[in-house]
């Protein structure tokens, strides 16, 4: 069966916003990608699954590298930026530089990072995957560098969010009561 842009069950997933960025044949771009996962520790692999008639998809094929930026509570105007055209018709970035959002040169891939996202990762592609309708490229980060004052947003039914209240623990009585149930089903 499919489960569509858009539909009520695939809407129920809460993601993050991945700022995608590449340098290929249609010049520098930057993509809105909710699939962003971070997959593996040792080493740090980031899988982004990208439709194959975006821009992103021919810049990261040509190239092998890409930017992960996460975005920040404060970029959500640059995520609607950068997923709502298309880096074949327009130059996403010199528009958002106009916008007033700021950019820098990535250390060790040819292609320009976001300042002020939560996180910048630099990858260079380790494999790439068909899956269904769209691409998984899983790239090796080389340099990642943490942003501690910002937050990321997050992607849920279409809408973005602040991720701001904790669910409260549960009592110590109340957790003693849970391993006790749990100890009674070891194998
Ligand atoms: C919040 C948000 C999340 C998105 N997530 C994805 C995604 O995970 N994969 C994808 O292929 N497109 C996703 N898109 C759509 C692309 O960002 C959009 O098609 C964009 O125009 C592609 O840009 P490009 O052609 O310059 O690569 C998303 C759009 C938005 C607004």
């Amino acid at each position: 069966m499919d489960l569509p842009w858009n539909d009520e069950r695939s809407n129920k997933f809460i993601t993050n916003v991945g700022l995608i960025t590449t340098n290929g044949p249609y010049g520098a771009d930057v993509m809105a990608c909710e699939w962003t996962h971070h997959v593996s520790y040792r080493p740090g692999l980031i899988a982004v699954c990208i439709g194959p008639n975006k821009a992103t998809h021919e810049n990261i094929k040509q190239t092998k590298e890409f930017g992960v930026n996460l975005c920040s509570t404060d970029q959500s105007i640059m995520s609607s930026v950068a997923g709502g055209y298309t880096g074949s018709s327009y130059n996403k970035i010199n528009a958002l530089k106009e916008l007033g959002f700021e950019f820098y040169e990535a250390k060790k891939i040819k292609v320009t990072m976001i300042k002020g996202a939560a996180l910048n990762i630099e990858c260079i592609l380790s494999n790439e995957i068909p899956l269904g309708d769209h691409t998984t490229f899983v790239g090796e980060a080389i340099e990642a560098s943490n942003n501690a004052d910002k937050v990321p947003l997050a992607y849920h039914g279409g809408r973005y969010f602040v991720l701001n209240t904790n669910v409260v623990k549960p009592s110590q009585e109340e957790r003693e009561r849970i391993r006790r149930i749990i100890e009674k089903h070891k194998r």
